[in-house]
């Protein structure tokens, strides 16, 4: 059970060969040694209040420390002054993540009360790293929508799992091995490579869907060897789609290897996904399907026009952890999570960061967020816009392969699904053309709404639903200015404890005191973070798409826009530092 097939060639070729670990605290590639003394204290002072400025395309980043306060009133630049000193002034100090040093991942202790923490999940060592090279691809590994992959399939599947459970607790392709890898680079278990004092943190930045489709892919091909099939395709959970918003049966049969006990019992089918779920509120299940529809239209289109936001901010070496997930990783992708795990407040094992590649669902419920990704580049046209960053291009990880080899890799090779081997099954996007309707066109709702102005209210703790009046600085825009500039609102200075659930959702325009409904041009977007066990303070932001939406109220000759922010969970954990309007290229 435990010796894989022989004559499975090999994926990876050593072309280069260095030691894994170095023994210094240096990265082991001499180029980037510069990293750990340059201006190291400045950048270090806080972890918690250090995110560095990407989302901006408009604004220039600058290396000058600034107030605080002048950042959150909006006049420092976006995120906007920074105290990470890589900028365009310090082109030579821009430098990628890369790969930690697993001999120094630590179990850690949760920032917040200094405990140590209860669970491991280190992997195992091993003495060399191999460059990673892509094997040529020969035969495309097909990833099924779960719904419709027969039993067949799932009869292979199902083998594929309970042989990877069976592996040596040892061996890195064990399946708990596979979950800790998971573990390890969420939990803040690793440091930043070349610095020390920052932890490694691949969610809430722009590295969510080059990591995770790399990690899919490992976790594939070990399946795929254990069952001596290189065409074995992991079957994606198509929860944007009706026909598959329910938890997929095969992984509710109790004596399924993809059975897993620890989900909310209540979320089993026939129940329907809820994208916009929360513990405190559920959605009405006849509301569900409207509303998961609107939610996908928004995190696909309205709020991912610009690279940025649809991927997170920039994240590279100095920046404090979680600068800033994309549309779809704050949103559906969060729901999905905490939908599918136990209902208390830790939500093991599908609603909590260290535990959740415990699930066997994670897999599907990621392949689906990685279809997403290839769905979303192909809506952008026949020669979609990349990030040309090298700081993105050039990041790279660490995992172990189906060989049990520990390889590096890299984000640049990411960018193409078939040129790593794999394509999705076709299925409808009943989203797409599902552009939402506004409830109410009217002008003039904000001036009349008496709300205050944003520098009365921020900083602002979420316990309650707020209300403010924000000026825009451009209005009546062009046909042209609209193509050229998107409006953008930007919710800057989320402060919030990772150790919680959190959400909070925004409406523009809308007269409710409390806006509660998600199928309408009123809804802006979500912020929303699945808890970790080893929490810290992050601070955050989000940009919400507004071109379309105002377009869509009819309120584009407004000066102000009634912006309502309604905490659906965790609101006493969360303060927001600043809200305004940008115009971004
Ligand atoms: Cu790595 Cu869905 O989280």
């Amino acid at each position: 059970m435990s010796s894989l097939p022989l004559s499975w060639p090999s994926a990876a070729t050593a072309t280069t060969t260095k030691p894994a670990f170095p023994s210094s605290h240096l990265p082991s590639r001499p180029n980037y040694s510069f990293k750990v003394s340059c201006q190291a204290t400045n950048r270090h002072d806080n972890q918690n209040h250090k995110n560095s400025p990407q989302l901006s395309n408009t604004e220039t980043n600058s290396h000058v420390k600034l107030d605080r306060r002048n950042l959150l009133l909006g006049i420092g630049g976006l995120y906007g002054a920074t105290t990470n000193l890589v900028s365009a002034d310090h082109p030579a100090l821009a430098t990628p993540i890369t790969s930690p040093d697993i001999s120094k991942c630590s179990t850690g202790t949760n920032l917040n009360t200094k405990q140590p923490l209860d669970v491991n999940c280190c992997p195992p060592m091993s003495t060399e790293i191999i460059d990673y090279q892509m094997p040529p691809v020969t035969k495309m590994r097909f990833r099924p929508a779960a719904h419709l992959a027969g039993k067949e399939y799932y009869a292979k599947y199902e083998k594929a799992i309970a042989l990877m459970k069976a592996l040596p607790a040892d061996d890195p392709r064990n399946f708990m091995q596979q979950a800790n890898v998971h573990c390890a680079y969420c939990n803040l278990t690793y440091e930043q490579a070349g610095d020390p004092k920052l932890k490694l943190q691949i969610h809430n930045c722009w590295h969510f869907y080059p990591w995770h489709r790399w990690y899919l892919y490992f976790y594939e091909r070990i399946l795929g060897k254990l069952i001596d099939d290189p065409t074995f395709g992991l079957p994606y959970w198509n929860w944007d789609n009706p026909d598959g918003m329910m938890l997929p049966e095969p992984f509710v049969k109790t004596d399924s290897s993809l059975y897993n006990v620890r989900r909310n019992q209540t979320h089993l089918p026939p129940a329907l996904a809820d994208l916009a779920y929360t513990q405190r509120k559920p959605t009405k299940p006849d509301k569900i399907v409207a509303n998961n529809k609107s939610i996908m239209y928004n995190e696909m289109v309205r709020n991912a026009k610009k690279l940025e936001d649809f991927y997170g901010a920039k994240y590279i070496l100095g920046t404090a952890t979680d600068p800033g997930p994309g549309s779809v990783e704050r949103g559906s992708h969060m729901a999905i999570h905490s939908w599918v795990g136990e209902a208390t407040p830790s939500g093991e094992d599908m609603g909590n960061f260290y535990s959740v590649g415990r699930d066997p669902i994670f897999y599907s419920h990621h392949a689906n967020v990685d279809r997403l990704w290839t769905i979303w580049r192909g809506l952008q046209g026949p020669k979609p816009k990349d990030f040309t960053d090298p700081d993105w291009l050039n990041a790279d990880f660490l995992f172990y392969d189906e060989n049990a080899q520990l390889v590096r890799v890299k984000v640049s090779d990411t960018l193409e699904n078939e040129k790593m081997g794999f394509v999705y099954q076709d299925v409808d996007l009943p989203w797409l053309k599902n552009r939402p309707k506004a409830g109410v066109t009217k002008s003039k709702v904000a001036t009349t709404s008496g709300a205050p102005s944003p520098n009365t209210v921020f900083p602002v703790k979420l316990d309650k639903v707020v209300k403010v009046l924000v000026d825009r600085p451009k209005k009546s825009r062009s046909k042209k200015d609209k193509e050229k500039e998107e409006e953008m609102l930007v919710i800057q200075g989320i402060e919030v404890d990772t150790g919680k659930f959190v959400k909070f959702d925004v409406f523009v325009n809308d007269e409710d005191d409390k806006p509660d409904e998600f199928d309408k041009a009123e809804y802006a977007g979500s912020y929303s973070q699945v808890p970790h066990k080893n929490s810290t303070k992050v601070t955050s932001m989000i940009r919400l798409g507004l071109t379309d939406l105002l377009e869509d109220l009819d309120v584009e000759d407004d000066d102000q826009i009634l912006v309502t922010v309604v905490p659906k969970a965790g609101g006493e954990d969360i303060t927001i530092g600043g809200i305004k309007i940008i115009y971004s290229s």
